[in-house]
């Protein structure tokens, strides 16, 4: 049965970057009953509570864009905890969704379940073809058994789950912390900061070679809300931009859009990740759906929202 605009849509995590850019399309598109509940209300790590909780509201629909979230360091500093909390609030919330009867579910997974050394651009046919980043395999391994979950309930049951891979994402509501966001908000928060100040020089992690792919957060909602009305199959799609930048054309993107006039150094000696990640979304393509937002624009929209809400944002 297709959703209709008053079927009861849970999105889970949506105070995040993902969940508060995907609620904004679904009531932009005209979904109207949507079920939300916050961390503290909910903790999707605990198996009965969630259980409880699909029971009794009967979701018709859930997007799962609640997970434990960080950068390298992040992710490096706390393995178990980001194993952990990943696989058992995937875990929970699709097995609740199939026995509580949700007609569809979206899962949303992490480019960085592509080996490291993926030929480019990225196709989905090349999950499970060689080693992980080391640095974030913890976070991709529970990825990695989310997808393989959907299709695993998909097979056995006929759940009605699909997996989305985003590209690196951006946009209002991210997290700018230093030690735990990633690469474009620790960017814009640094040349922000180093503007006020009048520092002489910022310099930046790495080479300042590895090629990466950026996608405005609004872009994944609007092919969230068209994948959950369109696409009913087993197979996982990428959701990318279409093209990457070096981490240095990144930067000095940064510096014009925040007006830091000083220098743009480079630290070759702390680590690069990834040598380049660019997702082939010619499957998603195919199913009718492209980005609209340039990178530009949508840094420079990021960075206004930083702004308007610094004293809020997550510093
Ligand atoms: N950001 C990216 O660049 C990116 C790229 C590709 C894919 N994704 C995927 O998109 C999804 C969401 O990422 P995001 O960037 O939006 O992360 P985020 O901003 O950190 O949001 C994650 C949300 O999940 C909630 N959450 C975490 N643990 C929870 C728990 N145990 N119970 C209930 N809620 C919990 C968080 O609430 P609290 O803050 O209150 O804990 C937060 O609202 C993830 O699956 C991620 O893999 C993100």
């Amino acid at each position: 049965m297709p959703l209709k605009f008053d079927s009861r849509i849970y999105v889970a995590g949506h105070r995040g970057l993902v969940g508060s850019a995907v609620v904004r399309a679904l009531e932009q598109r005209g979904y109207h009953e949507l079920l939300l509940r916050t961390h503290a209300e909910l903790d999707l790590t605990e198996q009965a509570a969630v259980r409880e909780f699909f029971d009794r509201e009967r979701p018709e629909a859930v997007i799962l864009a609640a997970a434990r979230v960080g950068g390298i360091q992040a992710n490096n500093t706390r393995p178990a905890l980001f194993l952990r909390d990943n696989l058992l609030i995937q875990d929970h919330v699709i097995d609740a969704a199939h026995r509580s009867g949700v007609q569809k579910l979206v899962f949303l997974g992490s480019s960085c379940i592509y080996p490291k050394l993926a030929p480019q651009p990225i196709k989905e046919d090349y999950l499970l073809t060689g080693p992980l980043e080391p640095t974030n395999e913890w976070y991709a391994i529970a990825k990695i058994a989310g997808l393989k979950m959907c299709q695993a309930y998909r097979r056995e049951f006929g759940f009605n789950a699909i997996s989305l891979m985003p590209t690196n994402l951006y946009g209002p509501g991210d997290n700018f912390d230093l030690q735990n966001s990633h690469v474009l908000p620790a960017l814009l928060r640094r040349f922000h900061e180093a503007r006020l100040r009048g520092d002489a020089s910022v310099t930046v992690w790495g080479t300042g070679t590895p090629r990466r792919e950026f996608l405005h957060v609004d872009d994944l909602a609007s092919a969230v809300v068209y994948l959950l009305e369109t696409y009913d199959a087993e197979p996982i799609v990428n959701v990318g931009w279409g093209e990457d930048v070096t981490i240095r054309e990144l930067a000095h993107l940064m510096a014009e859009v925040t007006g830091y006039r000083g220098d743009v150094l480079f630290d070759p000696s702390k680590p690069d990740g990834t040598p380049r990640k660019l997702l082939d979304t010619s499957r998603l393509s195919a199913l009718g759906w492209r980005p609209s937002l340039s990178l530009r624009d949508g840094i420079e929209q990021t960075y206004a929202w930083f702004q308007a809400h610094v004293a809020g944002a997550r510093l």
